[in-house]
């Protein structure tokens, strides 16, 4: 709790909530890999809950909004605030009393400017996407089918004692009841059988038009994760193609592991039957996971993201085949970025139909995701 607080005072101060971590971590020699885990998890509980927090807790300060989560949690705050050893001093009179229960945007944490915004873009959905996005995300892992089914990856995970269960939202999806923190390590994990992914994240691959033979490019492949999972649908070869190639350093090993064919390209020229531009966006669909960007996120942010992606769809468009297909992806909720963005690019390029488009939210289990395929008539 003590060390959480601290924690939190410092990016509250700006420091990035990874660098905090770490530079917390490295000092902390008392700490044991169960302490490390716990107190990352205290200080992401309170990253997704940074105002709610703040008004329970009666302040800003890392320790008022420790004080606000446990309320929130209903745990009495003097059987951890006791001044014991490494324990956080206990607590005085104005902090017994201090704090309110918050209600509007404060209540579904979410940003002051981001509010109308959510409503505008989810309608009656928006207070329930904005309600998920203040809990722990699941972890859920993909079944790579070129390597084994999903019966038979969650019988290997099972012998290493990592407990699954299918996920309905996509067919390869199992999601992880016990032993989360062990998968990495674990024999499943390093000979391929299954990767780390967002079940709502394969649900869209699911939903493409991917067939046997076919020309495919991940524009935007960043660490790869679409673009192994489109490989493995295919069960044959996906370019990649990132503007910072370095985000693309660990695909090779990655693809190796998945036995799956992933062919870098830099200058892609096409035609392709199937572009995916899986483009950079505010996240919102899994501020979850990521709950900083919720925060750091400002209305000329948005907009440079948004000019971001209508240039990716400017570029992209020319290297799809006729009658292949452009399918835009985000991490988001916000319709600036997703129906509105498509729309734009509709109205501008001719010869072109929109022929699937959903919005994934997070209460159907996993990150909010947009997806729209769009078709070359011409
Ligand atoms: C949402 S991430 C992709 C995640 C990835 N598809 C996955 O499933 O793991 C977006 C990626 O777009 C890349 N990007 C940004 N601007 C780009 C551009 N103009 N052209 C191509 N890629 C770009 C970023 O470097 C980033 O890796």
């Amino acid at each position: 709790m003590q060390a959480a607080a601290e924690i939190l005072d410092r990016i509250a101060a700006g420091t990035p909530a990874e660098q905090a971590l770490l530079g917390w971590s490295r000092g902390a020699r008392f700490a044991g890999s169960k302490d490390r885990a716990a107190v990352r998890d205290h200080v992401f509980d309170v990253l997704r809950r940074w105002r709610s927090t703040a008004a329970l807790g009666g302040g800003e300060t890392g320790r008022a909004r420790m004080l606000g989560l446990l309320r929130q949690q209903e745990i009495d705050p003097d059987t951890l605030f006791t001044g014991a050893r490494h324990a956080p001093e206990e607590l005085d009179a104005d902090e017994r009393s201090a704090g309110e229960a918050p209600d509007g945007a404060v209540a579904l944490d979410l940003p002051d400017w981001l509010s109308p915004l959510f409503e505008s873009s989810l309608g009656s959905e928006a207070a329930v996407a904005a309600e998920a996005l203040r809990h722990r995300a699941p972890v859920f892992l993909r079944v790579n089918i070129l390597r084994t089914s999903r019966d038979a990856a969650q019988a290997a995970l099972g012998e290493e004692d990592i407990v699954t269960r299918p996920y309905p939202l996509a067919d390869t999806a199992l999601e992880v009841l016990e032993g989360a923190r062990r998968v990495a390590r674990s024999r499943a994990f390093s000979e391929g059988l299954v990767e780390l992914q967002d079940a709502a994240s394969q649900a869209v691959v699911e939903a493409l038009p991917l067939g046997p033979g076919m020309r495919v490019l991940d524009y935007c492949a960043g660490g790869g994760g679409k673009a192994l999972a489109m490989a493995a649908r295919l069960a044959g070869p996906v370019d990649a193609h990132d503007a910072n190639t370095a985000r693309m350093s660990d695909l090779p090993a990655r693809a190796a592991r998945a036995g799956a064919k992933i062919r870098r390209e830099d200058k892609p020229r096409g035609p392709y039957d199937l572009v995916l531009c899986d483009v950079p966006c505010t996240g919102s669909g899994s501020w979850r996971r990521a709950p900083e960007g919720k925060w750091r996120l400002t209305p000329e942010g948005l907009d440079r993201l948004r000019a971001t992606q209508a240039e990716i769809l400017r570029e992209v468009a020319p290297l799809v085949s006729p009658g292949g297909t452009l399918a835009y992806a985000t991490c988001s909720v916000l319709a600036p970025e997703n129906g509105e963005q498509v729309d734009a690019f509709l109205s501008e390029h001719v010869g072109w139909s929109e022929t699937l488009r959903r919005q994934f939210l997070p209460r159907d289990g996993g990150d909010g995701f947009f997806l729209s395929c769009l078709t070359r008539t011409d």
